[in-house]
Order: structure tokens, then C-alpha cells, then sequence
């Protein structure tokens, strides 16, 4: 009896004992994390593309350096995007740009992604270590900016196409502009943009993402505005000063839209094409994760890169699409790629750091 008490205590201290060491060290651990360096990740982070530019990201950082990645549903695309596909790739994108910056300022940072039923919004805990410099590159995520011109035609060199597939060469497809598969990519993107453009529903969303004037760009500090957009010189002057982002919904803007969208889609080296075995938001994150990488990689190679979802956007495309191109996974995401003599510095505003955080006091 006294021998088996003895023992019950001498396990209950060793456990106290096991768990004060561990909180002493996970107070170690962050303490030796910078809440400046949080900052600049989460900086970073924010640089990363997302559709109609929503900035769909909400973070609490703890007392603990944890970092925890919440979707902000206010900010989903419910008409164009009522499955969240796209929410939750631009909040992969931004977990890419947040765990290439924790690397290149000496952390290793740990993704866990949530999978909670219950609180769909909670997606991501991050959290760090030191760990010695990656010493990647931030200035290519600053740099990295969709393009909206048209590109040079020529092919892409077998190099670039394999350092552009190297992520994960299951889930990333290449079909030259000049292919058969490149030509109905191209072909049907335009008819699928034309499909939405015509749709009520989409027009109203859109203009609710739309930012003309100084004054919104400056206030709102996301969506698309005109230089985003690339509607330069007097047409831009023109739409800053003169329309409403209504007026996004008559003819004359929609059809606008389309004679660059056919612009675009017939002047490029190839299409970017991500599949997916299954859907889930993990897939979904990962997918955002392999988006933000090739398109960072595609800056450092004079790549000009830009998004063109449409196809898979509008279902009846998307299912026509996958059958002609015989994929078997899942499409879920489609860019269009090809060399550019130079690529402007990025246009599209961000909110500041503070405004999507809650810093635990
Ligand atoms: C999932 C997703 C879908 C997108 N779809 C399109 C698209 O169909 N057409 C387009 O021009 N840009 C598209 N974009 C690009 C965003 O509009 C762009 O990332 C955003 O406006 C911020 O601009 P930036 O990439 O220059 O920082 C998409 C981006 C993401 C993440």
C-alpha cells in the first residue's frame, strides 16, 4: 500500500516536473522569437496574390509566438467562388510568403493545418523555431505581381518549363501556347470569361471588388483597381475620374473586358495548369502554396504570370475542359505564362499588417 502511494507521488512529481520543463522551454522558444520578425513575416505574407485581390486573412499572433491563420468569410467571392476553392488558395499563398520569410530571417516554421469541422474559419496554427537563414530571397516576393499585358509568344524553354514544374510535377501541367491543348485552353478561357461577364450576379460582385477612384484605393486598400487592372494612359484617367465601379456592369466596359481577356489569352508561351487528386481545404492550401511558388519562381525567370480562372470558374467549362484535356484529377487552377522584357513593380495596394492582426498583449 505505502510502496504503491510512493510510487503515484513519484510519478505525479516526475510528470510536474516533465510539464514545467516544457513550458519553461516553450517560454525559451519564444522568447527567442522577434516580434519584429513576426511583423515582417506577416508583412510579407500579405504580399501574396488573391482573387479579385480580397485579402481573405485574419491572424492572431499569442503571447507565444504562435501564429493562427483564420479565413475572413466576409471577404469570400459567394458568386464566383461558392466552394471557398479560391479562398483557401490565396490563404495558401499567403502560408507560402509567411513560411519563405520565417526561413530567410533564421526560423523553421511548422504549418498545422486545421481540419476542425466546427470552426471552419480557424485554417492554419504556424509555429516557429530558430533555425539557421535559408537566406531566400524577399525581394522576389515584393516583386511578384500579376501581369495583365499580352506576352511574348515564344516557347518557353525546356529549363524554365522543368524549374517551373519541379514543385510537384504530379499536380503541375505545361501546354505550350502553340499545342492543341493550348489552343483550346486559350479558346475556351475567352468563352468562359464572356460566359460571366454576362452574368449578373458575377457583374455585382465584382463591382464590389472594383476600386476607381484615388479615394477607395486609398481607404479600401484591396481589390482591383485600374493600374492593377493595367487600364493605363487616358482610359485610366478616364475610369478613375469619370465612372463609378457600376458602370463596370454596361456593355461598353464588359465588352472592353473581353477584347483584352481574347488579347491576353492569344498572346502567351503556355498555360500553367494545377490539378488535384481530391478537393479538400488541405488540397486547396496546398494548391495556393504550389501557386505563390511558381509564380515567385516565374518572377525570377522574366516570366509574366497571371491567373485566368474562368474555365474552371464557370462549371459547364470546367467539366468540358478536363475531358478534352483528359485530365483524371481534378482541375483547380489555370495561368497563363510567357517571357516580358521587364516586369513593373507591383500596383495592387495591401492592408497594413495591423489591420488583419490581433496581437495577444
Ligand atoms: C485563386 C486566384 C484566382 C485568380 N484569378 C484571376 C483571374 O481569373 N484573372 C486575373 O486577371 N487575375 C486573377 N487572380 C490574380 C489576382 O487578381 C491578384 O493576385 C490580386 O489582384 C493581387 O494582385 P497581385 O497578384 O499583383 O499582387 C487570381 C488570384 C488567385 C489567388
Amino acid at each position: 500500500m505505502k510502496t504503491s502511494r510512493s510510487i503515484s507521488i513519484m510519478v505525479i512529481s516526475i510528470w510536474g516536473l516533465f510539464c514545467s520543463c516544457t513550458t519553461v522551454y516553450q517560454r525559451q522558444e519564444a522568447a527567442q522569437i522577434n516580434k519584429n520578425d513576426i511583423y515582417k513575416m506577416l508583412y510579407y505574407a500579405s504580399l501574396a496574390g488573391s482573387s479579385h485581390n480580397s485579402q481573405p486573412w485574419k491572424v492572431e499572433v499569442t503571447r507565444d509566438s504562435l501564429i493562427r491563420l483564420y479565413a475572413d468569410t466576409t471577404r469570400a467571392l459567394t458568386v464566383v467562388d461558392p466552394d471557398r476553392r479560391e479562398l483557401y488558395i490565396s490563404l495558401g499563398a499567403f502560408i507560402e510568403n509567411l513560411n519563405l520569410t520565417a526561413g530567410s530571417l533564421g526560423y523553421n516554421s511548422t504549418v498545422k493545418l486545421i481540419d476542425d469541422k466546427k470552426n471552419i474559419t480557424l485554417v492554419a496554427e504556424i509555429h516557429l523555431n530558430r533555425a539557421l537563414s535559408t537566406h531566400y530571397n524577399l525581394e522576389l516576393i515584393k516583386k511578384r505581381r500579376t501581369l495583365r499585358t499580352p506576352f511574348d509568344t515564344t516557347l518557353i524553354s525546356k529549363k524554365d518549363i522543368n524549374q517551373l514544374l519541379a514543385a510537384d510535377s504530379q499536380q503541375i501541367h505545361f501546354y505550350p501556347a502553340r499545342s492543341k491543348e493550348g489552343s483550346l485552353i486559350a479558346q475556351k478561357t475567352v468563352e468562359a470569361y464572356t460566359q460571366q461577364a454576362y452574368n449578373l450576379a458575377a457583374q455585382n460582385e465584382l463591382a464590389g471588388w472594383l476600386r476607381f477612384s484615388n479615394k477607395d484605393v486609398s481607404e479600401k486598400k484591396d481589390g482591383l483597381t485600374t493600374a492593377g487592372m493595367q487600364i493605363d494612359g487616358l482610359s485610366g484617367f478616364f475610369v478613375r475620374h469619370f465612372l463609378k465601379p457600376a458602370d463596370s456592369k454596361k456593355a461598353s466596359f464588359i465588352d472592353g473586358g473581353i477584347d483584352k481577356t481574347k488579347k491576353q489569352a492569344l498572346n502567351c508561351g503556355g498555360w500553367v495548369v494545377i490539378t488535384c487528386s481530391e478537393n479538400t481545404v488541405a488540397d486547396q492550401i496546398k494548391l495556393g502554396r504550389l501557386y505563390e511558388h511558381i509564380h515567385l519562381n516565374c518572377t525570377q525567370l522574366q516570366i509574366g504570370f497571371q491567373p485566368m480562372n474562368q474555365i474552371i470558374e464557370e462549371q459547364n467549362f470546367k467539366n468540358e475542359v478536363t475531358k478534352s484535356l483528359g485530365i483524371q484529377e481534378e482541375l483547380l487552377f489555370i495561368a497563363r505564362v510567357g517571357y516580358v522584357a521587364n516586369i513593373p513593380a507591383p500596383v495592387s495596394p495591401r492592408r497594413p499588417v495591423e489591420a488583419f492582426t490581433i496581437f495577444e498583449k
